[in-house]
């Protein structure tokens, strides 16, 4: 939550900012504030500042009645999504300090912000808003004053925040230096030619380079022209970043030619699947998973599974707890990251716990990931995000390859996630020795059919468009499922509150007739996730009966089944057909048009498809 953006070089700082504010601003739209230092030939240097509450397009136009011919010479810039204090101007960042010399930014949560503030106040600071972060830019000024050094003085102030944070900091008598800062929050540093960038993540400036250095925690960092980049931590000492190369391509930061990014996404699927299995699986049918760091042998001495993560992600967790369950016979839990670590579960050097964030930087499951760690569990993550914090605190790692993701609703991220974990799963029957040799051996050349039958899906997403027409006027949907049908109800619904601020939920469908059926009234659009009817036919004929029972009462049914299913075709009143897939690997083809439901009715509604109200797309406040 909430984009920071800072750098030095010769381009123009505006545009630099500005553009990497643009690919940020899924991390927060509810206000964007710019602070740049002007360094005019023969004349002191001086800061100017600008910020506006609502969209990144607000501050544009404020920025562009501006009349500022010079050139800056440094800058930051920062997307909110509120934490303390409602969005408006006043509470949009960058923050001052008291003598507006120094100019801060901030994401996170400062968690003694209320003890500093009295603390200042007492001292006669008169604070402008109702932000934990001016705490921050105060502090900063005062020890700024001490000593003129703007590095010397952010180690002292990160001494004193207690909480999540990353910091950036310019002042106006030193315009070759932005100091970057970050505890449990990520930042990320761009190294260009004779330019340097600091950033919430890469994609704020792989349009000019693809060189980076990851920070660890509770560091500091500098960067100017003269001196180029300098890291220490928090205690002073020199340390140095761990250099990576950024391997998203900059086109898919773009619209490329689609309405919304979450529509590009949508299509990108069949891609990213096939880039996440590629080269895993290797001429002999066997899963190869040297890059996670864990030998054979650790995999064969896990006697439990843990699966922890939020929203999408936790939803792909929960498809595959049915799958390692069955491959492999080892119990495996799944969990939601916030309520993990406040209980006590029982996990000890033999369980495996993995967790999943597109992100890398969700505080929720990166709070859960040291609290497992502290008891002793291995953790592997799956994420998309190189350079991250959640993969650099685990012991191993499962990158998905899914390219950047936009739009602030997960789409490719969550079938990639879906096809990593699979993954593991089959690895670890493998390593194992199987009861279902034959079963696995078929599996995986399932999935590596996935991706064609994944954009045979997406070929055929008009009737779900005319579908989602017809549902925007109703004030519910509902979405069943059996089996991993369940969790993709789940998934479908998630996507239809978050998109159309419409209330939709996702049940068991066997869970219905306990109580949910009595939502259910004439004209209620109900998705069912209808299982195969080959093979577990069984799981069929109770999810046949579950949409006889919601027809009873006035349902309209809307089933994705299976190609040629024609018992569900004769039940349902609209009927999508996938492509026939073993049923642990349909979520791959069944999740994709219950997307393309909710884009298709949000836009029906006039939402905002890429930055629906209220969200962020990376979580780091817990
Ligand atoms: C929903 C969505 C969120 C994320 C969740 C976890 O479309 O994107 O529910 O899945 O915030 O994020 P990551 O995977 O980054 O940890």
């Amino acid at each position: 939550m909430c984009g920071i953006v800072g750098y030095v070089g010769a381009r123009s700082v505006v545009d630099v900012v500005l553009d990497g504010l643009r690919r940020l601003e899924y991390r927060g739209y509810d206000s964007a504030g710019v602070a740049l230092v002007y360094a005019p030939e023969g004349a002191d240097s001086y800061l100017e500042f600008d910020k506006k509450a609502g969209k990144l397009a607000n501050l544009e136009a404020v920025l562009a009645e501006q009349d500022r011919p010079l050139e800056a010479a440094c800058g930051i810039g920062h997307t909110r999504w509120a934490t303390h204090g409602v969005p408006s101007d006043r509470n949009a960042h960058p923050h001052l300090s008291a003598d507006g010399r120094i100019s801060l930014i901030h994401n996170g949560i400062i968690e003694n912000f209320g003890q500093l503030r009295a603390e200042l106040e007492s001292a006669g600071i008169e604070f402008l808003s109702e932000t934990d972060t001016e705490v921050a830019a105060h502090l900063l000024g005062r020890e700024y004053a001490v000593d003129g050094d703007l590095t010397e003085a952010m180690t002292r102030v990160c001494s004193r925040l207690e909480g999540a944070f990353t910091l950036l900091a310019v002042a106006a008598d030193d315009p070759d230096t932005v100091v970057g800062a970050r505890r449990n929050s990520p930042l990320v540093v761009g190294l260009g030619d004779g330019e340097y960038f600091l950033a919430s993540d890469v994609a704020a400036f792989i349009a000019y380079t693809t060189d980076a250095i990851e920070l660890g925690q509770d560091q500091i960092v500098t960067i100017s022209r003269e001196s180029g980049i300098v890291v220490r931590g928090f205690d002073g000492q020199a340390s140095e970043g761990k250099p990576f190369s950024v391997d998203w391509d900059i086109a898919a930061a773009e619209k490329g030619g689609f309405e919304t990014f979450m529509a590009k996404e949508i299509h990108e699927q069949p891609q990213a699947v096939a880039d996440t299995l590629r080269g895993r699986i290797d001429e002999t049918g066997q899963i190869v998973l040297d890059e996670v760091r864990m030998s054979d042998q650790d995999f064969r001495d896990i006697d439990k599974v843990f699966i922890v993560a939020c929203g999408t992600s936790y939803h792909a967790g929960l498809v595959t707890k049915y799958a390692i369950e069955h491959w492999t016979r080892i119990p495996c839990e799944v969990e939601l990251a916030s309520e993990f670590r406040y209980r006590d579960p029982v996990l000890d050097r033999s369980t495996l716990v993995v967790v999943i964030s597109q992100s890398g930087e969700t505080m929720d499951t990166l709070m859960a990931l040291r609290h497992a760690k502290d008891q002793k569990a291995r953790v592997l993550a799956i994420s998309n995000t190189v350079g991250s914090t959640i993969p650099r605190e685990s012991d191993a790692v499962l990158y998905t390859r899914a390219g950047i993701e936009v739009a602030v609703a997960s789409t490719k991220a969550f079938l990639t996630q879906l096809a990593a974990c699979y993954l593991v799963g089959l690895h670890l029957a493998q390593v194992r020795g199987i009861k279902y040799a034959d079963e696995v051996s078929a599996i995986l050349d399932e999935l590596v059919a996935a991706p064609g039958k994944i954009a045979k899906v997406i070929e055929n997403l008009e009737p779900v468009r005319e579908m989602a027409r017809a549902s925007a006027g109703k004030d519910r949907v509902l979405f069943i499922g059996r089996h991993v049908g369940y969790p993709v109800a789940l998934e479908g619904a998630l996507k239809l509150k978050e998109l159309a601020y419409l209330h939709a939920e996702g049940f068991a469908a066997g869970e219905l007739k306990h109580g949910p059926i009595s939502l259910i009234e004439d004209g209620t659009p109900v998705v069912a996730i209808v299982p195969s009817p080959r093979g577990r036919s069984l799981l069929h004929d109770k999810m046949i009966s579950n949409i006889q029972e919601v027809k009873a009462r006035g349902a309209k049914v809307i089933a994705i089944c299976e190609e040629g299913d024609a018992i569900t075709a004769s039940h349902a009143d609209f009927v999508i057909e996938t492509p026939a897939s073993p049923t642990l690997l349909a979520p791959l083809l069944t999740t994709v048009p219950l997307q393309e439901f909710a884009i298709e009715l949000a836009t029906a509604l006039g939402r905002d498809i890429d930055q629906p109200r209220n969200l962020a797309k990376s979580v780091t406040v817990e």
